[in-house]
């Protein structure tokens, strides 16, 4: 397992002329998703999301007539089938995240991230778009806060959703991607780190044991473009990946910047030593595929053409796909990534 390459993305042309809508589009997936499928020829993109400012903010960053930005909250239907007018691909990526936040405010995730993900797959059916892909996470995995059980949710109604499509009028195939933190991202460890290591505090370790898998935006982007271009419909898809333990994580920023005291905090609540994208039940219908892993629920595998993937392979060898139980990235490498990331700018 090694860092994912996925080369049918540049030379696959399935986005060009495409008219394509991403709600969330302001967020920090949606602007780096933005800028590479302007890279491929796109007709237009909308994007669709709730606070003014943040549209002002990416029009002026992004200075590109192919953009088109619609105010709309994914909670209110009609405004989604309007935007999704002759729109060809959906990606799904608007949610509230913050699990602190979540907690606090249990049900605004559930108008959210369930009930604006069926008023998506709504729309998507209405205006009959050809793929819709959402944007899942690793807390969906036997989840432990309320966040992880709002992405369950919204996965289950995304694989599922094939359920409603009618031969002679609908064409949209409806896909899951699930992935763990990207690194830097928001709220992220790494970012934490280096602030304190910067303000000379000590830096704060849940548990040295702690393992994450690595995925840069990069890599995140070229496992959801390539995801988007094999779905046939109804598939989970999880990118295969390397992972780094928090101790390593330790060393490698102290050997790039300086050495702090360190005070070790406890797991918080809803949070989980090791990250897990496919769980042991799961991987009873989970398959390998070229970089990736794919799960086919099987209330659902009638709907799915899986003789469409050639050289697949059943997970044989695995009793869950865990952050601690893959390759780790050696330290090395890993003061590579932090350095290519750019976050010690
Ligand atoms: N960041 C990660 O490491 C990571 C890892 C795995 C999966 N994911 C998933 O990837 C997706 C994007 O994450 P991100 O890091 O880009 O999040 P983000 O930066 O917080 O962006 C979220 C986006 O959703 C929009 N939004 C929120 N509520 C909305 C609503 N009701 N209607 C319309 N738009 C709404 C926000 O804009 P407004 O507030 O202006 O509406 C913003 O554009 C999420 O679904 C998340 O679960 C993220």
């Amino acid at each position: 397992m090694g860092k994912i390459i996925y080369s049918l993305v540049s030379n696959s042309h399935m986005f060009r002329g495409k008219k394509i809508l991403i709600t969330g589009g302001t967020g920090s997936l949606g602007q780096a998703l933005t800028s590479r499928l302007l890279n491929e020829d796109v007709d237009t993109i909308r994007i669709f999301s709730r606070n003014e400012n943040k549209q002002i903010t990416m029009a002026s960053k992004f200075e590109d007539d192919r953009l088109r930005f619609l105010l709309g909250d994914i909670r209110d239907y009609s405004r989604l089938v309007r935007a999704m007018e002759d729109i060809d691909i959906v990606f799904h990526a608007a949610a509230l995240k913050h699990v602190p936040v979540i907690e606090y405010n249990p049900f605004e995730s559930i108008k959210t991230n369930v009930i604006g993900s069926q008023n998506v797959i709504d729309a998507c059916l209405e205006e009959n778009v050809e793929k819709a892909i959402a944007i899942g996470t690793d807390k969906a995995v036997s989840p432990l806060n309320t966040y992880g059980a709002t992405k369950l949710l919204m996965e289950k109604l995304f694989v599922t959703s094939s359920n409603y499509l009618k031969k002679e009028r609908h064409k949209t195939k409806f896909v899951a991607l699930r992935y763990g933190n990207v690194l830097g991202s928001s709220g992220s460890v790494i970012p934490k780190f280096i602030k304190q290591i910067k303000n000379k505090e000590k830096i704060t370790i849940t548990d040295p044991k702690m393992t994450r898998f690595s995925l840069s935006m990069d890599e995140a982007l070229d496992f959801i473009l390539h995801a988007t271009k094999i779905a046939k419909g109804s598939e989970i898809f999880v990118p295969k990946l390397r992972a780094y333990s928090i101790e390593g994580l330790k060393e490698s920023l102290f050997e790039l910047l300086d050495r702090t005291d360190e005070e070790i905090i406890g797991i918080r609540e809803g949070e989980k030593l090791n990250e897990i994208l496919i769980n042991g039940d799961e991987v009873r219908y989970s398959w390998e595929y070229e970089d990736m892993y794919m799960i086919l629920n099987p209330s659902v595998q009638k709907h799915v053409s899986i003789e469409e993937f050639s050289n697949k392979k059943k997970i044989s060898n695995m009793s869950e796909y865990s952050s601690d139980s893959v390759e780790k990235i050696p330290k090395d490498e890993m003061k590579k990534i932090i350095l290519n990331s750019g976050l010690l700018d």
